[in-house]
Protein backbone atom coordinates (compact mmCIF):
# COMPACT_ATOMS: atom_id res chain seq x y z
CA UNK A 1 0.00 0.00 0.00
CA UNK A 2 1.27 3.54 -0.97
CA UNK A 3 0.93 6.07 2.36
CA UNK A 4 -1.11 9.21 0.46
CA UNK A 5 -1.19 11.20 3.80
CA UNK A 6 -0.70 11.00 7.66
CA UNK A 7 -3.79 8.97 7.43
CA UNK A 8 -4.62 7.25 4.28
CA UNK A 9 -2.85 4.87 2.26
CA UNK A 10 -3.64 3.82 -1.92
CA UNK A 11 -3.78 0.54 -3.17
CA UNK A 12 -5.37 -0.56 -6.66
CA UNK A 13 -6.99 2.70 -7.02
CA UNK A 14 -8.61 3.20 -3.81
CA UNK A 15 -7.93 5.10 -0.32
CA UNK A 16 -8.19 2.92 2.74
CA UNK A 17 -7.53 4.24 6.48
CA UNK A 18 -4.05 3.36 7.83
CA UNK A 19 -4.18 0.70 9.82
CA UNK A 20 -7.75 -0.58 9.08
CA UNK A 21 -6.80 -3.27 6.18
CA UNK A 22 -3.84 -4.96 4.24
CA UNK A 23 -3.14 -5.12 0.56
CA UNK A 24 -3.00 -9.17 1.22
CA UNK A 25 -6.40 -8.86 2.96
CA UNK A 26 -7.69 -6.82 0.18
CA UNK A 27 -6.37 -9.14 -2.38
CA UNK A 28 -7.38 -12.20 -0.52
CA UNK A 29 -11.13 -11.24 -1.27
CA UNK A 30 -10.89 -12.36 -4.99
CA UNK A 31 -10.89 -16.14 -3.31
CA UNK A 32 -13.54 -15.35 -0.61
CA UNK A 33 -16.30 -17.89 -1.14
CA UNK A 34 -19.62 -16.26 -1.51
CA UNK A 35 -22.37 -18.14 -0.07
CA UNK A 36 -26.00 -17.68 -1.92
CA UNK A 37 -27.33 -16.21 1.85
CA UNK A 38 -24.57 -13.97 2.14
CA UNK A 39 -26.06 -10.07 2.40
CA UNK A 40 -23.39 -7.54 1.76
CA UNK A 41 -24.27 -3.58 2.55
CA UNK A 42 -22.40 -1.77 0.38
CA UNK A 43 -22.00 2.64 0.69
CA UNK A 44 -19.77 5.22 0.02
CA UNK A 45 -19.32 6.26 4.12
CA UNK A 46 -21.50 8.55 5.75
CA UNK A 47 -24.31 7.39 3.38
CA UNK A 48 -26.46 5.43 6.28
CA UNK A 49 -24.39 2.78 6.77
CA UNK A 50 -25.55 2.05 10.17
CA UNK A 51 -28.55 3.06 9.87
CA UNK A 52 -29.59 0.16 6.72
CA UNK A 53 -27.18 -2.40 8.76
CA UNK A 54 -29.79 -2.05 11.75
CA UNK A 55 -32.88 -2.41 9.25
CA UNK A 56 -31.29 -5.27 8.10
CA UNK A 57 -30.26 -6.76 11.41
CA UNK A 58 -33.48 -6.42 12.38
CA UNK A 59 -35.65 -7.55 9.71
CA UNK A 60 -32.90 -10.86 9.49
CA UNK A 61 -33.65 -11.24 13.49
CA UNK A 62 -37.19 -11.15 13.21
CA UNK A 63 -37.09 -13.76 9.92
CA UNK A 64 -35.48 -16.36 12.23
CA UNK A 65 -32.20 -17.87 12.34
CA UNK A 66 -29.57 -15.18 13.12
CA UNK A 67 -27.11 -15.79 15.90
CA UNK A 68 -26.14 -13.48 18.72
CA UNK A 69 -23.75 -10.97 18.26
CA UNK A 70 -22.73 -8.32 21.19
CA UNK A 71 -23.29 -5.54 18.70
CA UNK A 72 -24.19 -4.06 14.98
CA UNK A 73 -20.61 -3.96 13.68
CA UNK A 74 -20.00 -7.86 14.56
CA UNK A 75 -23.11 -9.05 13.81
CA UNK A 76 -22.04 -7.08 10.26
CA UNK A 77 -18.87 -6.64 9.79
CA UNK A 78 -16.74 -4.61 7.62
CA UNK A 79 -15.64 -7.08 5.24
CA UNK A 80 -12.28 -5.04 4.08
CA UNK A 81 -10.86 -4.12 7.80
CA UNK A 82 -8.99 -6.60 9.74
CA UNK A 83 -8.90 -4.74 13.17
CA UNK A 84 -10.50 -6.36 15.71
CA UNK A 85 -12.18 -8.47 13.57
CA UNK A 86 -10.10 -10.83 11.37
CA UNK A 87 -11.50 -11.58 8.21
CA UNK A 88 -10.03 -14.82 8.32
CA UNK A 89 -12.61 -16.01 10.96
CA UNK A 90 -15.41 -15.40 8.30
CA UNK A 91 -15.36 -18.83 6.81
CA UNK A 92 -16.25 -20.29 9.94
CA UNK A 93 -19.37 -17.86 10.48
CA UNK A 94 -22.86 -19.70 10.16
CA UNK A 95 -25.62 -18.18 7.12
CA UNK A 96 -27.23 -15.87 7.52
CA UNK A 97 -23.46 -13.69 7.31
CA UNK A 98 -24.08 -10.07 7.11
CA UNK A 99 -21.17 -7.71 6.00
CA UNK A 100 -20.73 -3.79 5.29
CA UNK A 101 -18.41 -2.72 3.00
CA UNK A 102 -17.42 0.46 1.57
CA UNK A 103 -15.33 -1.20 -1.29
CA UNK A 104 -16.07 -0.78 -5.19
CA UNK A 105 -17.06 -3.18 -7.30
CA UNK A 106 -13.25 -4.09 -8.94
CA UNK A 107 -12.40 -5.46 -4.88
CA UNK A 108 -15.30 -7.13 -4.21
CA UNK A 109 -15.07 -11.04 -4.18
CA UNK A 110 -15.87 -11.93 -7.62
CA UNK A 111 -18.00 -15.02 -6.31
CA UNK A 112 -20.83 -11.90 -6.07
CA UNK A 113 -21.19 -11.83 -9.38
CA UNK A 114 -23.18 -15.20 -9.65
CA UNK A 115 -25.87 -12.96 -8.59
CA UNK A 116 -26.85 -14.74 -5.56
CA UNK A 117 -25.70 -13.51 -2.70
CA UNK A 118 -27.67 -10.15 -2.06
CA UNK A 119 -26.29 -6.77 -1.81
CA UNK A 120 -27.73 -3.55 -0.78
CA UNK A 121 -26.40 -0.26 -2.07
CA UNK A 122 -27.48 2.99 -0.44
CA UNK A 123 -26.54 6.07 -1.63
CA UNK A 124 -26.71 10.11 -0.09
CA UNK A 125 -26.94 13.38 -1.96
CA UNK A 126 -23.94 14.09 -2.24
CA UNK A 127 -23.92 17.59 -0.49
CA UNK A 128 -24.97 16.25 2.89
CA UNK A 129 -22.59 13.44 2.22
CA UNK A 130 -19.14 15.65 2.18
CA UNK A 131 -21.03 17.40 5.74
CA UNK A 132 -21.59 13.99 7.32
CA UNK A 133 -17.86 12.95 6.38
CA UNK A 134 -16.40 16.31 7.44
CA UNK A 135 -18.23 16.04 10.84
CA UNK A 136 -17.18 12.78 11.53
CA UNK A 137 -12.86 13.79 10.10
CA UNK A 138 -13.00 15.88 13.09
CA UNK A 139 -13.70 13.35 15.64
CA UNK A 140 -12.81 10.08 14.42
CA UNK A 141 -8.66 10.02 15.62
CA UNK A 142 -7.65 7.45 12.52
CA UNK A 143 -8.93 10.21 9.95
CA UNK A 144 -7.18 13.98 9.47
CA UNK A 145 -8.95 16.59 11.27
CA UNK A 146 -9.56 19.07 8.67
CA UNK A 147 -8.08 22.42 9.01
CA UNK A 148 -11.39 23.69 7.68
CA UNK A 149 -14.31 22.68 6.06
CA UNK A 150 -13.25 24.29 2.83
CA UNK A 151 -10.09 22.14 3.08
CA UNK A 152 -12.11 19.11 3.95
CA UNK A 153 -14.36 20.43 0.75
CA UNK A 154 -11.19 20.23 -1.96
CA UNK A 155 -10.25 16.93 -0.65
CA UNK A 156 -13.48 15.84 -1.22
CA UNK A 157 -14.07 17.32 -4.54
CA UNK A 158 -11.08 15.33 -5.52
CA UNK A 159 -11.42 12.31 -4.13
CA UNK A 160 -8.34 12.88 -1.71
CA UNK A 161 -10.16 10.95 1.40
CA UNK A 162 -10.93 7.62 3.11
CA UNK A 163 -13.16 5.50 0.07
CA UNK A 164 -11.99 7.83 -2.64
CA UNK A 165 -14.26 9.44 -4.82
CA UNK A 166 -17.70 9.90 -4.01
CA UNK A 167 -18.74 10.32 -7.77
CA UNK A 168 -16.92 6.99 -9.10
CA UNK A 169 -17.85 5.11 -6.42
CA UNK A 170 -21.58 6.30 -7.18
CA UNK A 171 -21.01 5.55 -10.96
CA UNK A 172 -18.77 2.39 -10.82
CA UNK A 173 -21.73 0.70 -8.25
CA UNK A 174 -24.33 2.26 -10.87
CA UNK A 175 -22.93 0.71 -14.17
CA UNK A 176 -22.73 -2.46 -12.09
CA UNK A 177 -25.97 -3.04 -11.79
CA UNK A 178 -26.24 -6.05 -14.61
CA UNK A 179 -23.29 -7.95 -13.00
CA UNK A 180 -25.18 -8.14 -9.39
CA UNK A 181 -28.15 -9.11 -7.61
CA UNK A 182 -28.38 -5.39 -6.09
CA UNK A 183 -31.25 -2.99 -4.26
CA UNK A 184 -30.60 0.38 -4.64
CA UNK A 185 -31.74 2.88 -2.56
CA UNK A 186 -31.13 6.29 -1.24
CA UNK A 187 -30.73 7.73 2.13
CA UNK A 188 -33.19 10.16 1.60
CA UNK A 189 -36.12 7.89 0.50
CA UNK A 190 -35.17 6.41 3.98
CA UNK A 191 -35.61 9.36 5.16
CA UNK A 192 -39.09 10.79 3.40
CA UNK A 193 -40.61 7.16 4.09
CA UNK A 194 -39.17 4.68 6.35
CA UNK A 195 -41.52 1.87 5.80
CA UNK A 196 -41.54 1.87 2.55
CA UNK A 197 -37.62 1.46 2.37
CA UNK A 198 -37.94 -1.78 5.28
CA UNK A 199 -40.64 -3.11 3.25
CA UNK A 200 -38.30 -2.90 0.25
CA UNK A 201 -35.60 -4.44 2.17
CA UNK A 202 -37.53 -7.39 3.59
CA UNK A 203 -38.95 -8.09 0.14
CA UNK A 204 -35.79 -7.92 -1.48
CA UNK A 205 -34.14 -10.04 1.27
CA UNK A 206 -36.79 -12.66 0.44
CA UNK A 207 -38.24 -12.14 4.17
CA UNK A 208 -42.06 -12.37 5.21
CA UNK A 209 -42.85 -10.56 7.61
CA UNK A 210 -45.78 -9.05 9.13
CA UNK A 211 -47.05 -5.93 9.07
CA UNK A 212 -46.00 -5.87 12.78
CA UNK A 213 -42.95 -7.12 12.59
CA UNK A 214 -42.08 -4.40 10.08
CA UNK A 215 -43.47 -1.70 12.25
CA UNK A 216 -41.45 -2.95 15.02
CA UNK A 217 -38.10 -2.55 12.58
CA UNK A 218 -39.12 0.53 11.69
CA UNK A 219 -39.41 1.79 15.45
CA UNK A 220 -36.10 0.08 16.49
CA UNK A 221 -34.52 1.94 13.60
CA UNK A 222 -35.82 5.38 13.62
CA UNK A 223 -32.95 8.11 14.53
CA UNK A 224 -34.25 8.45 18.50
CA UNK A 225 -34.58 5.23 19.18
CA UNK A 226 -31.32 4.13 17.03
CA UNK A 227 -29.51 7.11 19.35
CA UNK A 228 -30.26 4.76 22.58
CA UNK A 229 -29.69 1.60 21.34
CA UNK A 230 -25.91 0.73 22.56
CA UNK A 231 -26.12 -2.47 20.13
CA UNK A 232 -26.59 0.08 17.29
CA UNK A 233 -25.57 3.58 17.92
CA UNK A 234 -21.63 2.49 17.76
CA UNK A 235 -20.88 4.43 21.38
CA UNK A 236 -18.80 1.19 21.90
CA UNK A 237 -16.26 2.60 19.86
CA UNK A 238 -13.52 3.89 22.58
CA UNK A 239 -13.39 7.37 23.11
CA UNK A 240 -9.36 7.54 22.55
CA UNK A 241 -10.83 6.45 18.56
CA UNK A 242 -14.52 8.72 18.70
CA UNK A 243 -14.61 11.58 20.11
CA UNK A 244 -17.98 12.53 19.22
CA UNK A 245 -21.34 10.93 18.15
CA UNK A 246 -21.62 8.31 14.71
CA UNK A 247 -25.37 9.51 15.23
CA UNK A 248 -25.00 13.04 14.86
CA UNK A 249 -28.01 14.88 13.19
CA UNK A 250 -29.32 12.28 10.96
CA UNK A 251 -31.33 14.84 8.61
CA UNK A 252 -32.02 15.76 4.83
CA UNK A 253 -29.86 19.49 4.27
CA UNK A 254 -27.84 20.25 6.49
CA UNK A 255 -25.58 21.64 3.63
CA UNK A 256 -27.31 24.47 3.49
CA UNK A 257 -25.37 25.13 6.65
CA UNK A 258 -21.97 24.31 5.43
CA UNK A 259 -21.72 24.92 1.73
CA UNK A 260 -21.35 28.28 0.08
CA UNK A 261 -23.06 28.97 -3.28
CA UNK A 262 -20.13 28.69 -4.86
CA UNK A 263 -19.19 25.63 -3.45
CA UNK A 264 -23.08 23.97 -4.31
CA UNK A 265 -22.73 24.87 -7.58
CA UNK A 266 -19.17 23.18 -7.72
CA UNK A 267 -21.08 19.85 -6.31
CA UNK A 268 -23.98 20.32 -9.43
CA UNK A 269 -21.24 20.94 -11.85
CA UNK A 270 -19.53 17.91 -11.32
CA UNK A 271 -22.58 15.58 -10.53
CA UNK A 272 -23.56 16.97 -14.40
CA UNK A 273 -20.28 16.32 -15.58
CA UNK A 274 -19.59 12.89 -13.70
CA UNK A 275 -23.16 11.13 -13.30
CA UNK A 276 -24.82 12.74 -16.01
CA UNK A 277 -26.03 9.93 -17.89
CA UNK A 278 -27.10 7.95 -15.38
CA UNK A 279 -30.56 9.78 -14.34
CA UNK A 280 -30.13 9.54 -10.99
CA UNK A 281 -32.62 11.64 -8.49
CA UNK A 282 -31.14 13.55 -5.62
CA UNK A 283 -33.58 15.20 -2.57
CA UNK A 284 -31.80 18.39 -1.20
CA UNK A 285 -34.01 19.11 1.57
S1 LIG B 1 -20.14 5.07 8.33
O1 LIG B 1 -19.00 5.57 9.15
O2 LIG B 1 -19.83 5.08 6.91
O3 LIG B 1 -20.60 3.77 8.78
O4 LIG B 1 -21.30 6.14 8.59
P1 LIG B 1 -22.79 5.96 8.09
O5 LIG B 1 -23.52 5.10 9.02
O6 LIG B 1 -22.81 5.62 6.65
O7 LIG B 1 -23.36 7.44 8.16
C1 LIG B 1 -23.61 8.13 9.37
C2 LIG B 1 -24.72 9.10 9.06
O8 LIG B 1 -25.99 8.42 9.08
C3 LIG B 1 -26.85 9.04 10.03
N1 LIG B 1 -27.76 8.07 10.65
C4 LIG B 1 -29.10 8.20 10.59
N2 LIG B 1 -29.87 9.12 9.98
C5 LIG B 1 -31.21 8.97 10.11
N3 LIG B 1 -31.80 7.98 10.83
C6 LIG B 1 -31.05 7.04 11.45
N4 LIG B 1 -31.65 6.08 12.14
C7 LIG B 1 -29.63 7.12 11.33
N5 LIG B 1 -28.60 6.39 11.80
C8 LIG B 1 -27.46 6.98 11.37
C9 LIG B 1 -25.86 9.63 11.05
O9 LIG B 1 -26.49 10.58 11.87
C10 LIG B 1 -24.82 10.22 10.11
O10 LIG B 1 -25.32 11.35 9.39
P2 LIG B 1 -25.10 12.86 9.90
O11 LIG B 1 -25.60 13.72 8.76
O12 LIG B 1 -23.65 13.05 10.15
O13 LIG B 1 -25.94 13.02 11.12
Amino acid sequence: MEQISDKLCRYKNHNFVIGFTTAEYIDSLQRFEVRDSDIFLVTYPKSGTIWTQQIIISICELGGGLNEYPNNLEQMPWLEYTGGLEGQDYAGRPSPRLFASHLTPALMPPGLKDKKAKIVYVMRNPKDNIVSCYHFSCVFTSLETPKSFEQFFENFMKGNVGASSWFDHIRDWHLAKDQYNILYLTYEDMILDLKTAVTKICTFLGKNLSEAAIEQVVEKSTFKNMKKDPKANYEFIPEEKLQGDFMRKGNIGDWKNHLTAAQSQRVDQLLQEKLGDLSLKFFWE
